[in-house]
This record gives structure tokens, C-alpha cells and sequence, in this order.
């Protein structure tokens, strides 16, 4: 049994595997919050709540003997104007202008399965996997009716939220900020973990004290952002890897969002997370639902790993309906870094043909097939097959390649519109632009209007109409400015606000329709490289690209932050050129190779001007891929020495199949010494009892693990290894 009521006492308890989640309500009627950690059984842990005087801050009129104040109890779901001081989860605006909603219990529900939003995407169960809890409250003033929905993964220590608000009063209301969850801790010391960055440097690393202060971080960029992710973690002052209790909670949500962290006044630590509320106001008229997006939490008594395995698992098993979130991702080849927009037919089949040689399975067409578009300041929206740069129709074009055994993909960015197109020149309303003002420019392009209607039934039928055209089996589907114009002439002055998640929802509508009519298309996202890496889009596309800073050394650093909460399935990662695009730096074949296979593996440069050597090096390279993939997309990966601790002059990182039978080591030297010690690594998430074959050699479980591998001497500018390791 995961969900546990006890309506006498209005106890709920959440209990997964290792976890226990409890709420109470109190006296007056409020949901409280109690307990989320290490699994308890049995137990009412209201005990634990505060109960002493309130010194100067409000309470409940009902609480005569001034016990009882908000600001000192924990919420489950704290509102405006009912004395709790902190970040609040609702703010809403009444019609008669008052800023409150004072939410008490109504009454609870468990439902077998997992709930799902009527617009939004969210985790799905198999059968049996999960339960719903969902528990309404209302403020009987205005008839504003709130539910709380948990959808509890028992097996994976996983619950997600969601809140759903109804106007059940007579007159409108304006919500100003609707968070999907909030969680007050009653009592520890905690750092936040976040992951900022951007364009080119995603996802970096940072702890810090959780304070006094609010700590509110988000991305106003219209997409989740490369600028903050939604994934953060609350970990306690000592938890590392391995030991130490922590918290992480993400959102499945693509646009803005706000999260903040913050201690109360008496150690209380609050977390809530949910849509941006910056320029955010929703209008809902009497009987009309509102719905958050759905966030999703996870405690973890033993160490951050073990929290990201939780959510790699969730991710991987419950929440992309694409077939393939299961099936083997193919090896690409990519021809962005090689040409650019200079190509014709005859140079992609010459690279297709190069593909084919060193044993990839797919060659993807990016930015520059379509209308005019023969550098990036013109022809977006104008999605018509530019033949006369092909030399050929697309259908031509991709038989030939079909023909030397490879699958064709195609790159896309539905989402915007250039100012030099036909789209704009019959359209130019159809673009995002505060009236009067010239729109803010970014790579040249604007924004479609994606709450409209109209601009999405016309990205539909010309991404159908080129699809239908062709054997086409994978799709890259970009987005590459954020938003700022927010203003759509399809709403009136009031409903401005409401914008920014129209836009969203207008683009989950859109991908919905995609991913039905294409079921068997395999979708990559990308954003300026890794500007939208979020559940969301996950929702839809089981890979994103995860940064175009493709860097094996910069990757370290882009690819270990998303690691904390993305599977490795789930990260787009080439090898590329030498010196690098980006940063000019120079790195050998091998290490571009191993950073890579972090990811969904593929090449970005020109594989027509390999070598002899590289044409080998890649075939040999791409044979590992394939022969470690399914380990390293659906075993459990291991941070073992991070890019951000400044006293490590390695990276290192392993998988290890889930029934422990075989693990792929892979250490990087980011700074190679003179005279310098051998490298030892220990080793984790093997048997101990079992032994495994390390290059030939025989090694305990226990062995690799407790005293470690001793690796070489390393040598050169940035070398690495990649290591086998099988169970014998
Ligand atoms: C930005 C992406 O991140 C790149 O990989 C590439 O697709 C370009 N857009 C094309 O314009």
C-alpha cells in the first residue's frame, strides 16, 4: 500500500520503497505538512510540528491562545493573505480586488493509477506502478477549489505534484502565481544544488548555503533556459555521492519557471517550484479549471546518486510515450559543424556515404534545405524543400540515401520566423511584437505566435506535408531565441499575461499532433544547443541536443550537471572537430570519442575528410558504442570524480548494467603532471562477492570498489581511458 489515510485523524502518508511523505490537516482546517524523508512506518509524526507561542506574527483569528500561526507551521500549500509570511505557492487577485485565498480541507480521494492533465504533459504509470492521492481544499468565501494531486511511484522513491484550481465562485479571479508544489521542511541544515549556465556552457555545478535569504532563480527566456535549470537539489551540509540525505525536484515544463529556497524565520527550509511568475497573470472566469504543470520530487537517504538514479529510472520508464525512450537510438551523423549552410545534394551524400563507412545508422540534414535560406537571417517559416540547392527532390534525395543503408533525419525550427520570408510577408502578424515597437532580434528571427491557433495548424501541415514527402525517421526539432516580445494580437489587454504559458501550451498541442501522426519518427530537441533540457520536452522527445559547445572538455562540466537529473539516453553528444569550433582547443580523436559515448553518440564535422587513421578510429569507436549502449542508455550511472572540484586533475564516470554483469569506466585527464602518481579509481555499483575481468585481469566486486582500479601513467594533452569491465 502506498498511500496511507487515516480520516479520524486526517493523517496521509505517502509511502514509497524507502521513503515517507506526510501531511496532516490541523485544527483549523489547513493542510499541514510534516514529514518527507527516510521511509517511517506506522507513525504519526505530527509531534514533530511546531506548537509554541506566536512572538509577533499573525494567527488564524480562531487561534485564541495565539498558537497557530502559518508563518511557523509547515504548509503543504501555502496562500496569500493568511499570515504566512514566506514565498507562497498561490497568489491570486479576488474580483473585489482583495489578495487572498484561505484554503482549509474539503476532502481526500485515492485513485488507483497515475492522474494526468488535460493540457500538459506528465509521468504516466504501467500497470500498477503508481497511485494518486488528491486532496481538494477550498476557500469557502469565494468558492476558489484547489487539488493537490500525488502521484506516488513507490518502486522508484518518486512522487510528483500537480495543483488544479477551479472557479467555483461567481465572479473572476486573476492568479498572479501558481506554483506545482512547496515543501517546508521543518527542521536541518541544507545546501542547495542548481544548475546555471549559458549558451554553449549549460548546466554548470553550484552548492551553496541555503539562507535566510530567498534564493529565487528561472528563466524569463521563454524556454526552460541554458540560464538556470528547473532540476535543484536540496542536500544536506555533509551528503555527497554516496552518503548523506537529499532532496531533488523538477518540473515538466518548457517555459518560464521559478523556484525558490529559502529558511524561515525559526530553520524552517521552504522549496517551492512552479510556472514564472514574472509578467504571469491567468484570468479564470467562474467555472473554468486552471491546472499547474506537474513537478516531480524525490528524497534519497544515501546520496546524490542515488537520487539521480531515481530519476533517471522515472524518466527513462514514465514519462516519453516515443518507442523510442526503449528502442536502440541511432548513431548519427550530423552535417552542421561540417558545412554549415554551404551544401549541396551531392556534398550530403558524400558525407552520407562516409557515414556509411564508418558503420553509422543515420545522417541528419540540418539548418539551410529550405526556401531561401542560405544563412541564418532569412526563410524561417518557409518550409518548402529548397530543390535547387538539393539538385533534387527531398524524396530523391533521401531514396539515395536510404539506398547505402542509412536512415535519414532532418532538421527543423517550426517555432520561429524570419522577418526576410514569405511566411512574415503574408504573416507579419503571426510574429510575437509589442504594437508599435520594432521586436527584439536575436540570430536575426522572431517568435511565432504558437497560442494561435492558425500558426500552429500551418506548422502542422507543412511539417506533414515535407514528412510525407520523404522516408524521414528522425526529426531535429530547434528553437533557437528566447522570447521577449510578449505580446499576441489574439488576446485582449487583460489577458496579456497569460501569454507566456499559452505559448507553451499552444507548443505541447503542437508536439502532441506531431508525435500521433508520427508515431515511429524519432524527435531530438535542441535550443541554442541545450537551452530547453527539461521534462517537458522530454515528454515528447526521448534525446536533446545538450550544448553546440561540443568541447570534450568543456562537455565534462555540460554533461555531469545534467547527469544529476537527465539519463545518458537522453543527451544528444557528438564528436566533433579538432580544434574545436567554439574554443579552438585541441584534443585527441580518443578522448572527443569517450565524451561522446555519454551520451546518444554521434559525429558533427566533416567525416569526408577523415584520414586513413580517423576512418579507422571511428569505425573502431562507433563498434564500442554499439557494443556498450544499451549499458550506458539504461544501466546506472556513476559521478566519480566531478569536473567542478578544482583539486581533481581527472573526470571520471561509470555505467553499470542494471543486473551488475558488465560496467564502462571512463576517466579523462584534464591536466596532465610531470612525475606524476599512478590513477586509482574505486569503482562502484558492482557485486562485491562477484568477480570481473578488468583487461584481461580477474578482480573482486568488493576489490574494484574498496581499494579501486590502479589506472596508467597518463601522457599528453588531455588523453583518457575507456575501460570494459565484465563479470566473470
Ligand atoms: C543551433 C543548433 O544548436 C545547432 O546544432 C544547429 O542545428 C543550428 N542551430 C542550425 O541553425
Amino acid at each position: 500500500m502506498t498511500i496511507l489515510v487515516d480520516k479520524k485523524k486526517k493523517l496521509f502518508t505517502l509511502q514509497t520503497k524507502n521513503t515517507t511523505y506526510q501531511m496532516k490537516v490541523g485544527k483549523f482546517d489547513h493542510l499541514y505538512h510534516i514529514y518527507y524523508g527516510k521511509r517511517i512506518d506506522h507513525q504519526d509524526l505530527s509531534y514533530l510540528m511546531y506548537n509554541g507561542p506566536s512572538h509577533y506574527v499573525p494567527y488564524p483569528h480562531e487561534a485564541k491562545n495565539r498558537v497557530g500561526s502559518l508563518t511557523l507551521l509547515s504548509q503543504e500549500y501555502p496562500t496569500v493573505g493568511t499570515g504566512d509570511l514566506g514565498s507562497v505557492a498561490l497568489d491570486l487577485e479576488n474580483y473585489d480586488g482583495t489578495r487572498v485565498v484561505d484554503l482549509k480541507y474539503k476532502n481526500i480521494e485515492v485513485i488507483n493509477g497515475k492522474y494526468s492533465l488535460e493540457k500538459l504533459p506528465t509521468f504516466y504509470a504501467n500497470n500498477g506502478e503508481a497511485q494518486t492521492l488528491k486532496i481538494t481544499l477550498v476557500d469557502d468565501l469565494t468558492g476558489i477549489e484547489v487539488e493537490l494531486f500525488y502521484g506516488v511511484f513507490g518502486n522508484n522513491d518518486v512522487i510528483t505534484r500537480a495543483a488544479r484550481m477551479s472557479n467555483l465562485g461567481k465572479k473572476p479571479i486573476k492568479i498572479h502565481k501558481m506554483q506545482s508544489m512547496s515543501l517546508d521542511l521543518i527542521f536541518g541544515q541544507y545546501d542547495l544544488v542548481h544548475f546555471h549556465g549559458r549558451w554553449g556552457a549549460e548546466r554548470n555545478y553550484e552548492r551553496l548555503p541555503l539562507s535566510h535569504n530567498v534564493t529565487s532563480f528561472g528563466s524569463n527566456y521563454g524556454v526552460s533556459s541554458s540560464k538556470e535549470n528547473p532540476g535543484f537539489l536540496l542536500v544536506g551540509k555533509n551528503t555527497n555521492e554516496t552518503d548523506g540525505y537529499c532532496y531533488g525536484f523538477n518540473l515538466v515544463y518548457s517555459g518560464n519557471f521559478r523556484a525558490t529556497a529559502e529558511q524561515g524565520a525559526l530553520g524552517q527550509s521552504r522549496v517551492t517550484l512552479g510556472l514564472g511568475d514574472d509578467q504571469f497573470s491567468w484570468k479564470l472566469e467562474p467555472g473554468e479549471l486552471f491546472e499547474s504543470p506537474e513537478a516531480v520530487m524525490s528524497f534519497s537517504g544515501y546520496g546524490m546518486t542515488n537520487l539521480s538514479h531515481n530519476f533517471h529510472d522515472v524518466i527513462r520508464n514514465n514519462l516519453c510515450r516515443s518507442k523510442y525512450e526503449k528502442a536502440r537510438r541511432p548513431v548519427l551523423v550530423n552535417n552542421w559543424e561540417a558545412t554549415e549552410f554551404d551544401f549541396t545534394g551531392k556534398k550530403l551524400l558524400q558525407i552520407a556515404k562516409a557515414a556509411k563507412g564508418i558503420g553509422a545508422d543515420l545522417f541528419v540534414m540540418d539548418d539551410g534545405w529550405f526556401g531561401n535560406r542560405y544563412d541564418d537571417n532569412r526563410a524561417l517559416g518557409d518550409w518548402f524543400v529548397n530543390e535547387k540547392k538539393l539538385g533534387c527532390s527531398l524524396n530523391e534525395l533521401v531514396k539515395k540515401i536510404n539506398a547505402m543503408g542509412l536512415d535519414f533525419g532532418m532538421w527543423f525550427e517550426p517555432e520561429m520566423i524570419s522577418e526576410d520570408s514569405e511566411l512574415y510577408r503574408h504573416h507579419p502578424d503571426w510574429a510575437l511584437n509589442f504594437p508599435q515597437r520594432k521586436a527584439l532580434l536575436d540570430r536575426n528571427q522572431l517568435v511565432l505566435d504558437l497560442s494561435r491557433e492558425e500558426v500552429r495548424d500551418y506548422l502542422f501541415e507543412r511539417i506533414s506535408a515535407v514528412l510525407d514527402s520523404a522516408n524521414v525517421s528522425y526529426i531535429k526539432w530547434d528553437m533557437n531565441r528566447p522570447i521577449t516580445d510578449w505580446y499576441s494580437k489574439n488576446l485582449t489587454k487583460g489577458r496579456q499575461g497569460e501569454l507566456q504559458h499559452r505559448y507553451i501550451l499552444g507548443l505541447y498541442e503542437l508536439f502532441g499532433r506531431v508525435t500521433r501522426k508520427y508515431p515511429d519518427v524519432l524527435i531530438e530537441g535542441c535550443s541554442a544547443g541545450g537551452a530547453r533540457f527539461d521534462l517537458g520536452m522530454l515528454s515528447y522527445e526521448p534525446q536533446i541536443w545538450t550544448s553546440d559547445n561540443t568541447d570534450p572538455i568543456n562537455r565534462l562540466g555540460i554533461q555531469y550537471g545534467t547527469s544529476f537529473f537527465y539519463p545518458v539516453s537522453a543527451m544528444g553528444s557528438h564528436i566533433s572537430d579538432s580544434p574545436n569550433q567554439q574554443n579552438g582547443r585541441v584534443t585527441p580523436f580518443s578522448t572527443r570519442a569517450a565524451v561522446a559515448m555519454c551520451g546518444t553518440f554521434g559525429y558533427e564535422l566533416d567525416i569526408t575528410k577523415f584520414s586513413d587513421e580517423q576512418k579507422e578510429q571511428a569505425k573502431k569507436y562507433t563498434k564500442l558504442y554499439k557494443k556498450v549502449q544499451d549499458m550506458t542508455c539504461n544501466g546506472d550511472y556513476y559521478r566519480l570524480a566531478s569536473p567542478f572540484d578544482r583539486s581533481n586533475d581527472l573526470v571520471a564516470w561509470q555505467v553499470v548494467s542494471k543486473d551488475k554483469s558488465e560496467s564502462f569506466l571512463t576517466v579523462v585527464v584534464t591536466n596532465v603532471v610531470a612525475n606524476a602518481s599512478f590513477v586509482y579509481v574505486q569503482l562502484r555499483g558492482l557485486e562485491a562477492s562477484d568477480n570481473y575481468e578488468v583487461n584481461g585481469e580477474i578482480y573482486s566486486g568488493a576489490a574494484l570498489m574498496n581499494a579501486g582500479l590502479k589506472l596508467g601513467r597518463f601522457k599528453g594533452d588531455y588523453p583518457s581511458q575507456q575501460i570494459y569491465i565484465k563479470e566473470v
